[in-house]
C-alpha cells in the first residue's frame, strides 16, 4: 500500500465547518437525510398484536379504509367475534401498499390517467418499497400470511455519486460511492489519528485509550500504521482488479481531501445510517402488494369496495356512515357501535363529520408530504451488465437518487426507480404531464448513465401521491409542536370514532406505523366493550 498522504486541509477552514463536514449529515441521499428530518427515526415498538381476552358482545365496528391499518383491525377484531365490515373507496385493497405492473392504472385528481405498460414480471413498488429488519409488526404479518421476502438492497458501494459543485474539480463526474466512502473515512481517520498521536487529545484519553483509538482509526481508515497516513485502500476499488496468476491488481489513487471537501461529497457519507435505513432491508417477492394480498385473503370477504365515505355521524349510542358508490353514485347508510377510521387526515378533513371542535382543530394541525416516484422500464439491465451495480441507489445533488431493482437479477429487462422526490420538487415535477415527467426522469438519469439511459428506455409509470384520490399526500408530517398538542388528542377517540393509520404513529410513512396504530385502537375499543359489558352485568345483578 502507498503511504504517501495527500491530506490537505484548507487553511481557512473553521473548526465549526470542519465539525460540520465531519458530522456529515444530509446529502447521501437527499431522501435519506430528509427522512430523519421528517421524524421517521423510531423503531417499531411492538412486535405482535395485543392479546385480548373476553368477547365482542355482539358489537359491530365499522372500519373505513381497506389499507393495512383497516385490514389489521378487521383481522384481529374478527378473531374475537366482532362484526367488522370494511368500506373501501377504491376497487382494490391495500391503501398505499400498491405495486404498479402491467394493467395497473391510476387516475390523478387532475383527471389524468396512466396505464402501466411494463412487461409481465416487471413492476415498481410506487408506495412502500422497503421493510427495515426492526419493523417487527410488518414482519409479523408477512410471516403469518406466508408472504415470501427477499432482500431489498438499500445500499451499494459500487453505485454512482454525481455532484455539480462550483469550483470543485470533481464536479460533473460520476464517482463510485466506494471511492468517496474510503477516502472520506481515511482522511478523517488520519486527522484524528495524528491529533491523538501528537498528544492533542491527552486531556480526553489515557495512554492506553489512545493506543486503542489509534488501532481503531488505523483499521477504520485503512491508515499506514507507522505514518498514520491515508494513501488509498483496496476498499475504494482498483484501477485494475486483482486476478489469477501474475495479476495482483493496480491500486487506485485517492482523491485529495481538499477536493472532497470542496465537492460537498463528504456530506453524503455519514458514519451511522439513520435508524430506518439500517440493514437488513426486505421486500416481498413479486411486489409490495403481496402484503395487501395476504391480508385480503383473510378479510377480503368483509370488504365493500368502491364505497366512498361522504359523512360520519355519531350519537351516544352508535355511529352512522353515509357512503356513495363510486360507480353508480348511489348512497347508502351503515350503522355500527364503533368506527375505526383509517382515512388519511388530508382526506378526512374534507368529510363532514360529527367531531368535536377540538378534535377537528387537532386534525388540521398535520401536513402531508408531497411525494413523487417514477418507474422506468429498460430493455436491458445495463446497470448490472455495464456498471456492475446490483441494487441500491445512485446519488446526486441535482435531483435526488435513482434506485435499482432488487429482483430479477441478471434478467433481460428491469425497472429503475427513476426519481423519488419530495416537497416542492415533487409538486413541480408532478405538475407536468406523464410524458413530460418521463422526459425529466430520462434527462436526470442520463447524468448517471449517459446515452444508454435513453437508448434502452421503454416505458414509464409515475405517481404523485399528493394528487392521488383518497390519499392526497405521501404520508403525514408532524411538526414538533403538533406532536405535542394535536397528536395525543387524535390518538384518543372522539366519541365512538377511533382514528388509525401511519399518521397516528412515530413511524409515519411506514407500514408498521399503520399496523401498530390499529393494534392500539382495537385494544381501546375492546376495553370499552368489556367495561360496558361489566357495567351492564352489574346493573342486572
Ligand atoms: N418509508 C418510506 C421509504 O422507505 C418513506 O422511503
Amino acid at each position: 500500500m502507498k503511504t504517501r498522504s495527500n491530506l490537505t486541509v484548507p487553511r481557512s477552514m473553521s473548526r465549526r465547518h470542519f465539525l460540520r463536514v465531519l458530522g456529515a449529515t444530509g446529502g447521501a441521499a437527499a431522501a435519506i437525510g430528509a427522512m430523519d428530518a421528517w421524524g421517521m427515526m423510531m423503531a417499531s415498538a411492538a412486535e405482535a398484536p395485543p392479546v385480548l381476552s373476553g368477547n365482542a358482545n355482539g358489537r359491530r365496528v365499522i372500519i373505513l379504509g381497506a389499507g393495512l391499518a383497516g385490514m389489521t383491525a378487521a383481522y384481529e377484531m374478527s378473531k374475537l367475534g366482532y362484526e367488522t365490515p370494511i368500506f373501501e373507496a377504491r376497487d382494490f385493497a391495500g391503501g398505499r401498499c400498491q405495486t404498479a405492473r402491467r394493467g395497473f392504472s391510476l387516475t390523478e385528481v387532475t383527471g389524468v390517467t396512466q396505464r402501466c405498460l411494463f412487461d409481465d414480471g416487471q413492476y415498481i413498488n410506487h408506495g412502500p418499497w422497503r421493510i427495515p429488519y426492526h419493523h417487527r409488526s410488518t414482519l409479523h404479518y408477512t410471516k403469518e400470511f406466508d408472504v415470501p421476502l427477499e432482500i431489498m438492497v438499500n445500499d451499494n458501494d459500487n453505485a454512482w455519486d454525481y455532484r455539480e459543485e462550483e469550483g470543485s474539480p470533481l464536479s460533473g463526474r460520476r464517482i463510485r460511492r466506494r471511492e468517496l466512502q474510503a477516502d472520506i473515512g481515511g482522511y478523517t481517520s488520519e486527522l484524528l489519528a495524528k491529533a491523538a498521536d501528537q498528544d492533542a487529545l491527552d486531556r480526553e484519553l489515557t495512554a492506553e485509550d489512545k493506543e486503542q483509538l489509534l488501532d481503531y482509526l488505523v483499521a477504520f481508515g485503512q491508515l499506514d500504521r507507522d505514518t498514520l497516513s491515508y494513501g488509498g485502500t483496496g476498499g475504494r476499488g482498483y484501477e485494475e482488479d486483482p486476478g489469477a496468476g501474475l495479476r495482483p491488481g493496480v491500486p487506485s489513487d485517492p482523491f485529495a481531501f481538499r477536493d472532497l471537501l470542496q465537492h460537498g461529497a463528504i456530506d453524503g457519507f455519514r458514519a451511522v445510517a439513520g435508524h430506518t435505513q439500517k440493514n437488513t432491508m426486505f421486500e416481498p417477492v413479486g411486489g409490495m402488494d403481496q402484503i395487501a394480498r395476504g391480508f385480503e385473503r383473510e378479510v377480503g370477504h368483509l370488504i365493500h369496495y368502491e364505497h366512498v365515505v361522504r359523512e360520519i355521524r355519531q350519537s351516544d349510542d352508535g355511529v352512522r356512515v353515509v357512503l356513495e358508490n363510486a360507480t353508480t353514485g348511489e348512497t347508502r347508510e351503515v350503522e355500527g357501535d364503533y368506527c375505526i377510521c383509517t382515512i388519511p387526515l388530508s382526506v378526512l378533513n374534507q368529510i363532514p363529520a360529527d367531531f368535536s371542535s377540538e378534535f377537528q382543530a387537532a386534525m388540521q394541525a398535520v401536513t402531508y408530504v408531497s411525494v413523487g416516484k417514477m418507474g422506468l422500464q429498460f430493455a436491458r439491465r445495463f446497470w448490472e451488465e455495464d456498471d456492475f451495480i446490483y441494487g441500491g441507489h445512485s446519488t446526486t445533488n441535482v435531483f435526488g437518487n435513482i434506485s435499482y431493482p432488487s429482483y430479477g437479477w441478471q434478467g433481460e429487462k428491469g425497472v429503475i426507480l427513476g426519481y423519488y422526490n419530495f416537497g416542492g420538487q415533487a409538486v413541480e415535477v408532478s405538475a407536468r404531464s406523464p410524458r413530460e415527467r418521463v422526459e425529466y426522469a430520462l434527462e436526470m438519469g442520463s447524468l448517471l448513465h449517459p446515452e444508454v439511459y435513453r437508448r434502452e428506455f421503454e416505458t414509464g409509470f409515475s405517481v404523485a401521491w399528493h394528487l392521488v384520490p383518497h390519499n392526497l399526500g405521501g404520508w403525514a408530517s408532524w411538526s414538533s409542536e403538533a406532536r405535542n398538542d394535536a397528536y395525543p388528542r387524535l390518538n384518543e377517540p372522539d366519541g365512538r370514532v377511533y382514528l388509525a393509520g401511519e399518521h397516528l404513529s412515530y413511524m409515519t410513512g411506514w407500514m408498521s406505523g399503520a399496523i401498530e396504530s390499529a393494534w392500539l385502537q382495537i385494544e381501546k375499543i375492546h376495553d370499552q366493550v368489556q367495561a360496558r359489558q361489566g357495567h351492564a352485568a352489574r346493573q342486572v345483578a
